[in-house]
Formats: C-alpha cells, structure tokens, sequence
C-alpha cells in the first residue's frame, strides 16, 4: 500500500522544553502554536513486502541520518511486526536547524503510515502517535492556533483559533544553515538533569499557557507579544543555564531581536520567537509583513528570508 500525506511545520509562541516521560515522550509542559502554511514537508511511504530494510530519500539522496526515528515512528503507527518502508520526502525549507522541520516530517509521516497500513485513525489518535516520535509533531495535526495539552498518560491538541480567524503573518530569518550540534531530545534532558532554573520553568507554564490562551481568544496582538517573548527567552535561560550550556543564538540572532526590537519602538505589530536553533521568527501583523521582512533581510548577518501565512493541519494527498 502505497500513501502520500503533507504536514506544515509549526512555531510554538509558549514552549515546549523537557519531558515528564521519556519513554513516551510525554511533554512535561503543555504548549501552544501556530501551524504555517507555506512550508511544507511531504512524505511519500510505500510498505513492500520485498524490502529488506526501511530507505529514506530527502529531496532526492539518500538520507541514514533521520531513518532510525522514521522507522521507530512507522513501529509506532503500523505495529512492530510491519513490513519494511520506502519512504521519499520532499522538503522546501532547511532540514534540522530550528525550523520544525521533525515536526512537519513526523506529522506527515505518522498520517501516510496510517493510511498505507489501512488504519483509519481520527486525528486525536494521529497526535497522540505523532507526539511519540517528536513531542511537537503532535501540533501540526491542526491548523491555526494549537494548544498541546498533557493529560495522564497521553496528550491532547485541540484548536484554539483557526488560522483564517486570526491570519498573522511569519517572517523568518535565517542566520545560519547547517544541522544544530545537539538535538532537542538530548538537549531537553541535559535542561532537566542540570539547570537550576527548570523546575521554575515548569511551575510557570500553566499562567504563561493561560495569558497566551486568553490573548489568541481575544485576539489582543499585544498581549500574546508579551508573554510569548517572555517564554521565549524564560526557555532560552533554561537552556543557556543547562550544564553544559545549550546555547544557539548566534550575534546575527542578537541583532534581529534588536532589530524587532527597534520595529515595535516605531508602532510596528510585530514579536519575536526562537526555536533550538539560530533563527529568529517574527510573528506580524499582515499588514507590517513588508517592513518586518525588509528590516529583517537589512539586519547584518541574515542571509535568507522566509515569509508564511499560517495555515492547516497534516493532511492526506494521496493512497493507493
Ligand atoms: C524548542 O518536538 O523537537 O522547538 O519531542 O524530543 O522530538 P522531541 O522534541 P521536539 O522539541 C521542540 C522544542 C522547541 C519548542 C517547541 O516546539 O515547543
């Protein structure tokens, strides 16, 4: 059985940082999001019989680095005792540097698996099986605004907004292109073992997921700048804290927040937000998408632009 499945990356504006399960990947935190619509990862999975082994192509080459977690994914969704997979993906964005792009993979891997396997799964069970292979994964099953819930033994995603009822703009700028040195799971763990400031950070989500909550349901622009910043950089002070030091900031990262910085100083609707990478995202309102892009592509050090819309959850393309 041959599917075809799309997923969008998303950016979370309240973060998630550390596990409370690592065996099932149980999020430690709940998390909201914003799924985008103009990147995209598509994954195309034909379970064969004939296959020794699971292969994976990524725009074209052959790819060994991401296969171990696609194949623990494909256990996941079609059973441990599955045939093998021959599995292409296309991509437009740079793979592995803050930009989401396991959670695009994952989402759309899990809903192509799904259905190759002739397993017909409502989307709740979908991110639940996503979020086993990338806790973020679990966010781009839904579109718009998501909010990731934990609750006992699983988690739950729902909507808070759709992305048609809120249409911000997300302007990205890339300063740096290869893969970060130490991968989020990794990473997590070393927060969790060693930053004094985790448990702090842990405490807190829940008034940071209300503030955020009620902004995006009132639309208020302001407020959800505020405290999306605010977990942004309470994150990053988790992670800059950790031992060793988990930092991915590079001076281009500083001079874009200076740069946001300096926009807002001048009435311009627009925050930042900075994933486990050197990117910076800027979250604006449409009609500043222009200037934020412009000011963005001037900052010294920024050496691509990306600009999206927000837009719909994983979906099915399709099987045969
Ligand atoms: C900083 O979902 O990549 O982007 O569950 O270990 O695969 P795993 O982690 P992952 O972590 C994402 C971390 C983040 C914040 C976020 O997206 O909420």
């Amino acid at each position: 059985m041959r599917a075809t499945a799309i997923a969008q990356p998303n950016i979370a504006l309240i973060k998630y940082w550390g596990k409370r399960d690592l065996e099932l990947n149980l999020p430690a935190v709940g998390s909201i999001s914003i799924t985008l619509r103009d990147l995209f990862t598509e994954m195309q999975l034909e379970l064969d019989e004939h296959l020794p082994a699971d292969k994976l192509t990524v725009n074209g080459s052959v790819d060994e680095t991401m296969l171990p977690r696609l194949s623990t994914c494909l256990d996941h969704v079609v059973g441990g005792g599955r045939v093998r997979a021959s599995i292409v993906s296309r991509c437009n964005f740079p793979v592995a540097a803050g930009l989401a792009s396991s959670a695009s993979a994952f989402a759309a891997t899990t809903v192509a698996a799904a259905h190759a396997a002739g397993k017909p799964l409502g989307v709740k069970a979908l991110a639940n099986l996503a979020g086993r292979s990338s806790g973020s994964a679990a966010r781009s099953l839904y579109g718009g605004f998501a909010e990731l819930e934990n609750s006992d033994k699983k988690i739950i995603v729902s909507t808070l907004c759709e992305s048609e009822q809120w249409p911000l703009t997300v302007v990205i700028a890339i300063t740096e292109t290869g893969p970060k040195a130490v991968g989020s799971t990794e990473a997590m763990e070393i927060s969790r073992s060693t930053s004094p400031f985790y448990a702090n950070w842990i405490d807190r989500q829940d008034n940071d997921l209300k503030t955020a909550r009620n902004a995006i349901l009132k639309r208020d622009f302001e407020q959800l700048a505020a405290i999306a910043e605010h977990n942004c950089l309470k994150m990053h002070s988790v992670m800059w804290a950790s031992r060793p030091p988990i930092v991915n900031w590079n001076s281009a990262t500083m001079r874009c927040l200076q740069t946001v910085r300096k926009l807002q100083g001048n009435g311009v609707g627009v925050f930042f937000t900075i994933d486990a990478g050197p990117q910076v995202k800027a979250i604006c309102l449409p009609e500043h998408a222009h200037e934020v892009r412009a000011a963005l592509a001037a900052t010294e050090g920024v050496i691509d632009i990306m600009e999206s819309g927000l837009g719909d959850g994983a979906r099915l393309v399709e099987v045969s």
